[in-house]
């Protein structure tokens, strides 16, 4: 057998048994207020980085070697999973996807123990989860960084990817952006960004489906209810689904109070000629948007989706280097 000893001086070790390595607290992103105005730039800039290296000098290495990330995902997922998945490649790292049916967390073991297992093997943990409240107690458990990949109450990762791709279209100057129906986790999570940028963000959503009480805590942000007031002059119109995942149930209620809500082509001809149009995905074509639009010189979707790769990629590195804390 090798003695430690012996081991050691081939192989240097940081530390021996019994020695305890101080711990810094994990950096978690759970809603898009817990980065500053000043690391959503600092995300942003690195991501702009990171996309061209990745079009132009794709040899370049960002090694992240055999950094594990675990994604648990109750939820759905086309975009998030890929591009999770996919910039821990990129990185020099890998993941693994967890679904609800295989951990089945807060059933089948507690929140807690599923965050205490997974923090001594991986590096990150991400995470697509029903209830706001269950990815707080999950990250109060971890001792490495949580990333919300979407709760019902926030989409910080989407954010960094819609304010990125908005900048790449109309530069980082402060515009008027203009967010159209449900004030929801995708709303909540826009309207925080943008306007911690320092863009003039309206809300325009029916009486009653308003954006959290934190998006309006930002002088520069502004509810609206008439879309046709809200969308004049509008640099950039941003939809989403009407019906989020879960909301199933208020499909025929919720299809009647957001009816005069359609972004079409009639209501973004009283926008700038120059708007460009923003939908995270994935899109209920004929409903909050038609496929004139969506399909349209204006739309940016594919950029926004695209977008989501660099911004995580960027987020994920910046957290394991440290430099977010
Ligand atoms: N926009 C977005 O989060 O897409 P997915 O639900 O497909 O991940
Ligand atoms: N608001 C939507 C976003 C999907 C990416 C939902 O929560 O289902």
């Amino acid at each position: 057998m090798v003695q430690l000893q012996t081991y050691s001086k081939q192989q240097p070790l940081f530390a021996v048994a019994g020695v305890e390595l101080p711990k810094a607290a994990p950096k978690h992103i759970l809603t898009s207020s817990d980065l500053s105005p000043a690391q959503v730039r600092l995300v942003l800039d690195l991501a702009k980085v990171l996309k061209y290296d990745r079009n132009f000098a794709p040899k370049q290495v960002h090694m992240h070697e055999n950094r594990v990330l675990a994604m648990i995902f109750e939820k759905q997922s086309l975009r998030t999973r890929f591009t999770f998945e996919t910039a821990m490649v990129e990185l020099g790292g890998h993941a693994i996807y967890l679904t609800k049916s295989d951990i089945d967390m807060g059933n089948r073991e507690s929140i807690s123990d599923v965050a205490e297992n997974l923090s001594r093997w991986s590096a990150m943990i991400v995470a697509r989860l029903n209830s706001h409240e269950t990815i707080v107690e999950l990250a109060k458990h971890s001792s490495v960084p949580v990333i919300n990949a979407l709760t019902d109450l926030d989409h910080p990762c989407q954010a960094l990817a819609d304010l990125l791709t908005i900048e790449e279209h109309l530069g980082a100057d402060p515009k008027k952006l203009v967010y159209i129906g449900d004030g929801n986790n995708v709303a909540n999570s826009f309207a925080v960004t943008a306007a911690m940028l320092g863009h003039e963000v309206l809300i325009c959503t029916p009486p009653g489906y308003e954006a959290a009480d934190v998006c309006y805590s930002f002088p520069n942000v502004t509810q609206v209810y008439d879309p046709v007031t809200a969308i004049k002059d509008a640099d950039a119109v941003y939809t989403d689904v009407w019906v989020s995942m879960g909301q199933e149930t208020e499909e025929e209620e919720r299809k009647a109070r957001f009816a005069k809500y359609q972004v079409n082509e009639e209501l973004m001809s009283h926008a700038k000629s120059s708007a460009i149009f923003l939908h995270c995905l994935p899109a209920r074509r004929g409903l909050e948007v038609t496929d004139e639009v969506i399909d349209g010189p204006q739309s940016v979707v594919f950029d926004q989706a695209e977008n989501r790769l660099h911004a995580q990629k960027s987020l994920m590195k910046l957290l394991l280097d440290g430099v977010l804390k």
